[in-house]
């Protein structure tokens, strides 16, 4: 009996010390449904004609490296146990956000903050990645969610690497992107990075109206756009010289989200100003998710805006004319009519975004 016990308690020990790496998925069972001939990640048709897609470093997407980058995105053998994708909280149809205020990590635990978007990173690039932008380079950053103990739970990178190399299905597509099959985390990380950088949203209404003068926005847009401009919303969700809309310049971003080691600097709760293309799709909305709809947000900015040390100069001492309680339901509508003309369908229904796991 005494020696039952002990086993017993052996094997609670050792259930409670170890963490099993969980089995992987059976090869056999898992199949790819890739185009005999890569989609084309490296350019994109835009009203202008077509224009190519960059990576961070300026060089043209490639193709084959973004393919593998898309079926890693897809994959939840990203996950410690093998729950969860980088799709799981970046859905497509949803701008590449989630739906809920916080996501569910590989234990179902929930996120810290709220999913982001992901769209336009090349024109983002130099904001910084993350609501706090914490990390200013995308090789560096696509391990981060692989290994945060909430997301992925895969705290380990060799054991990462090993258990990707593992998969057969890898092989051939690291062979035909790099020559040979050997998997790396820096291919791993350029592939991962290529395949987000492909993601462009180039053609919405909004830029087709940068390109034709906005003879194609009916009234309440232009009205719209020029509230944009009068209410000083463009001081920080920025609209280019040539109006795109564009978070590049990083001394604009005033209010750069800040984690704990800037806490002295006095930048504490101040965060990236997020691309508002797509946003009718990527609620809920702000780092915390805490507004639902688009008219929450509006509704924040009209009455809600709470003075505070850290607010920006722009959010304060307003003059009258701009001052947010300027909103009337017709302004707020029309507001609305701009925002959505930054909608483009293209990159949440194309293919060559979606998951290549064959269901
Ligand atoms: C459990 C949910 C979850 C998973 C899984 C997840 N993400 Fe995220 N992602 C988030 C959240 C939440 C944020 C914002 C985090 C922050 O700001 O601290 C984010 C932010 C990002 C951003 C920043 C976008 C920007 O403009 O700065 C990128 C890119 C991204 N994730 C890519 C990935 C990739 C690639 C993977 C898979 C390796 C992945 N995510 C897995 C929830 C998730
Ligand atoms: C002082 C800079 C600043 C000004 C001015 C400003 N914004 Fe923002 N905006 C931000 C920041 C920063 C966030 C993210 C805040 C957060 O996550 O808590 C944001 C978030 C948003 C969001 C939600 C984005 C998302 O993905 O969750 C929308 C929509 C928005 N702003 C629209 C507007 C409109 C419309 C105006 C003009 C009335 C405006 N903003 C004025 C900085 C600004």
């Amino acid at each position: 009996m005494k020696k039952l016990i002990f086993s017993l308690a052996l094997i609670a020990a050792l259930i409670g010390c170890t963490r099993q790496m969980p089995e992987q998925p059976s090869i056999g069972e898992i199949k790819l449904n890739l185009p005999s001939v890569p989609f084309d990640y490296s350019s994109v048709n835009t009203i202008q004609g077509k224009i190519p897609v960059l990576y961070e470093d300026g060089s043209i997407i490639n193709n084959k490296k973004a393919t593998i980058g898309r079926v890693l995105f897809y994959d939840k053998a990203l996950s410690f146990n093998n729950s969860t994708a980088c799709a799981s909280c970046h859905l497509q149809e949803k701008g590449f956000s989630d739906v809920v205020q916080f996501s569910a990590g590989f234990e179902g635990l929930p996120t810290k903050r709220n999913s982001m978007p992901i769209s336009n990173l090349y024109m983002n690039r130099k904001a910084g990645y993350f609501w706090d932008t914490r990390e200013s380079k995308i090789e560096s950053m696509v391990f981060a969610p692989i290994q945060d103990h909430i997301e992925m739970g895969f705290s380990q990178i060799d054991l990462i690497t090993e258990k990707i190399g593992n998969l057969k299905y890898y092989q051939q597509l690291f062979k035909d992107a790099y020559g040979d099959e050997e998997i790396t985390t820096d291919r791993m990380r350029e592939s991962m990075g290529q395949f987000l950088f492909s993601i462009v949203n180039v053609n919405s209404k909004f830029d087709k109206g940068i390109a034709t003068g906005f003879s194609n926005f009916n009234i309440a847009e232009t009205n719209g756009m020029e509230l944009f401009v009068e209410l000083e919303c463009d001081k920080c969700h920025f609209l280019h010289e040539d109006f795109s809309l564009d978070g590049s310049k990083r001394e604009k971003l005033a209010n750069i989200g800040l984690e704990a080691e800037n806490r002295d600097k006095g930048k504490d709760g101040l965060y990236r100003i997020p691309d508002l293309r797509n946003i009718t799709k990527t609620g809920p909305y702000m780092h915390d998710g805490r507004f639902k709809t688009l008219n929450e947000v509006i509704n924040h900015y009209g009455f809600g805006v709470q003075n505070n040390t850290h607010l920006s100069d722009e959010l304060k001492n307003r003059p009258p004319a701009h001052n947010f309680d300027s909103y009337t339901g017709g302004k707020k509508n029309d507001i609305l009519a701009f925002l959505r003309t930054l909608e483009d369908e293209n990159s949440l229904t194309d293919p060559k975004f979606s998951s290549p796991f064959a269901k």
